[in-house]
């Protein structure tokens, strides 16, 4: 697309002698309001380069710069140079734009097939997926989108919780108290249920401990029986996690989880001690971080067996050889900080310099608001649950507004579980969350649903409207009004915002991004009647810019895991 900001940067650039385009354009900022123009130039950050007041270089440019078909008239105030683009030309290009590249407006090829791997999602077999799982998956899937949207091949992995000591004390709950029937009646709740009585139990009798311990042993070294257990808590967990993942629409490339790196863990130790970096502490291996202020972080227990962290430098090295990697992502939570700020350490310490490219990308809780999330003895509130009663809420709030279309299930899910999945993704990720089920299902907030209904009455408007009027035969003049523009501009913006999502790894920018394009086309909506517009001119205009909105709304959506139904 002619892009405004690089067009009007060589303009200015042309009259700056030792200036490129490309630093002009670190110069110019959008105004916060229309009357400083749709671009500005701060000249006073160029008053030492060019050893002349702001005020000088300012007026000195506005007199200077050549007429261009997309500037309408440049102003220079206070030292600032304040460009006004041509609406109709602006309106002209962007649109076109926009429907000649359908689904791909918005995509750019910078990733040239550049690897990303994102480690996401990752709940602990045997324990219910919960509400942190749940921002850990949705912020994954949606840099798995961006990033594969903007030309880079993504890998999206599942770094199940599926191994350590836990599942040793789950083994001998299980054979102590466990039955087989109820385990496949109540799933992860039963096996939850037994781990939390070997908890109780193990206070008064620390010998199961022991024996838990040993029962790990026994996994990590192969014994049938052992593993047979194993494997069956994990296909039980995973069934559970299946579902959610459906209701969610999200998918994986890989499931290796921590157990799939059992068989690379004696070479990673060896690794670590060839490379002198182990240290004996009664009994336990360890690497000591006290040069870059961290607590030592724990390779091997005395028994011989691994840890969460042996597990992880082995991810990490695997990674890289198996993927080679631009940039290895972990979306999980920020209690988790100082596991890899040690995790990266140890890599750089292993001599490697890629450990520069790995990335924690963390995220603050949520919490429900007036009740708390301890809602079971299990200690969290089952995603499957909140994720159901979202879709019926919205079915309810589907009826009250009469709405009978064919699909209706399929459209409150897609509506349900977007609101919750929106509510997570609509703040900065580190912020803390507070869900509440008015704020996330509000039609009228900045919310998922919002967002959704907007594209589907943009959809309504189309359907209405019957033939189309294709982008090369309206006359952009009709677009000029202040509600046509303020579309068309955020419309522009959309290329902007996935760049800076992706360079800030935060989809809220996306999201906060539809919220903003969602008002305007409703402000456009209620000013501007489309269908009985004074004229077929005026309507076949207004059209092709529904038709403009429609699309990028769609594809911003799908950009942080929501759907688009065209009707609710
Ligand atoms: N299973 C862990 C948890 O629930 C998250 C794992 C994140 N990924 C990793 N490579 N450590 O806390």
């Amino acid at each position: 697309m002619e892009n405004y900001k690089h067009t009007v940067a060589s303009l200015i650039a042309s009259q700056l002698e030792g200036m490129e385009t490309a630093d002009v354009l670190e110069l110019l900022e959008y105004p916060p309001n229309p009357q400083m123009g749709d671009l500005s130039m701060p000249c006073f950050r160029l008053s030492k380069t060019l050893r002349k007041a702001p005020l000088v270089i300012a007026e000195e440019l506005q007199r200077s710069i050549p007429t261009h078909e997309a500037v309408e008239r440049i102003e220079a105030t206070a030292g600032y140079l304040n460009i006004f683009l041509q609406p109709a030309v602006f309106a002209k290009n962007v649109l076109t734009e926009v429907l000649s590249a359908q689904e791909q407006y918005g995509s750019q090829n910078l990733g040239q097939g550049r690897k990303i791997v994102i480690d996401y999602s990752s709940p602990n077999i045997a324990k219910h997926f919960h509400i942190g799982h749940l921002r850990s998956t949705m912020i994954g899937n949606a840099l798995y989108q961006i990033y594969s949207f903007l030309g880079y091949k993504v890998i999206g992995v599942n770094h199940l919780g599926d191994w350590g000591t836990q599942f040793g004390k789950l083994m001998v709950a299980y054979r102590l108290w466990g039955e087989e029937a109820i385990i496949k009646e109540d799933g992860v709740t039963e096996l939850q249920r037994l781990y939390v009585k070997f908890h109780e139990e193990a206070e008064e009798k620390p010998e199961l401990d022991d024996e838990a311990r040993a029962w790990f042993v026994k996994l990590e070294q192969g014994d049938a029986e052992a593993n047979r257990l194993w494997k069956w808590f994990v296909d039980i967990s995973l069934q559970e996690y299946n579902k959610i993942y459906e209701l969610l629409g999200v998918k994986f490339d890989s499931f290796a989880g921590e157990s799939f790196y059992n068989d690379k863990m004696a070479e990673v130790i060896q690794e670590l001690n060839d490379k002198n970096m182990l240290e004996q502490d009664e009994g336990a291996t360890l690497i000591r971080l006290d040069d870059y202020n961290m607590p030592p972080a724990l390779m091997m227990k005395k028994d011989g067996s691994t840890l969460y962290h042996t597990r992880d430098v082995a991810a990490a090295l695997y990674r890289k050889k198996e993927y080679d990697f631009a940039k290895s992502i972990y979306v999980v939570g920020s209690p988790q900080n100082l596991h890899f700020q040690q995790i990266f350490k140890i890599v750089e310490l292993m001599g490697y310099s890629w450990a520069e490219d790995m990335v924690h990308v963390g995220f603050g809780q949520v919490s429900l608001e007036g009740a708390k999330l301890a809602t079971r003895k299990g200690n969290v509130i089952m995603l499957e649950d909140l994720l159901r009663q979202s879709v019926d809420k919205i079915r309810e709030i589907m009826d009250n507004k009469h709405s009978v279309i064919p699909n209706k299930d399929e459209v409150a899910r897609q509506v349900g579980v977007g609101a919750i999945i929106f509510n997570d993704l609509s703040t900065n990720r580190l912020k803390d969350v507070v869900f509440s089920w008015e704020e996330a299902l509000n039609t009228e907030g900045e919310t998922g649903p919002y967002v959704q209904y907007t594209h589907a009455r943009a959809c309504s408007v189309l359907l209405k409207a019957g033939e189309l009027p294709i982008a090369d035969s309206v006359n952009f003049e009709l677009l000029s009004n202040i509600e046509a523009v303020g579309v068309a501009k955020e419309l522009y913006f959309f290329v902007e915002r996935i760049e800076q999502a992706m360079n800030k790894l935060e989809p809220s920018v996306i999201s906060r991004y539809l919220v903003d394009l969602a008002q305007a086309f409703n402000r456009f909506y209620h000013e501007c009647p489309i269908l009985k517009a004074e004229n077929e001119e005026i309507r076949a205009a207004r059209l092709v810019l529904v038709q403009a909105v429609k699309i990028t709304l769609r594809n911003g959506l799908k950009l942080i895991g929501l759907e688009a139904p065209e009707q609710i």
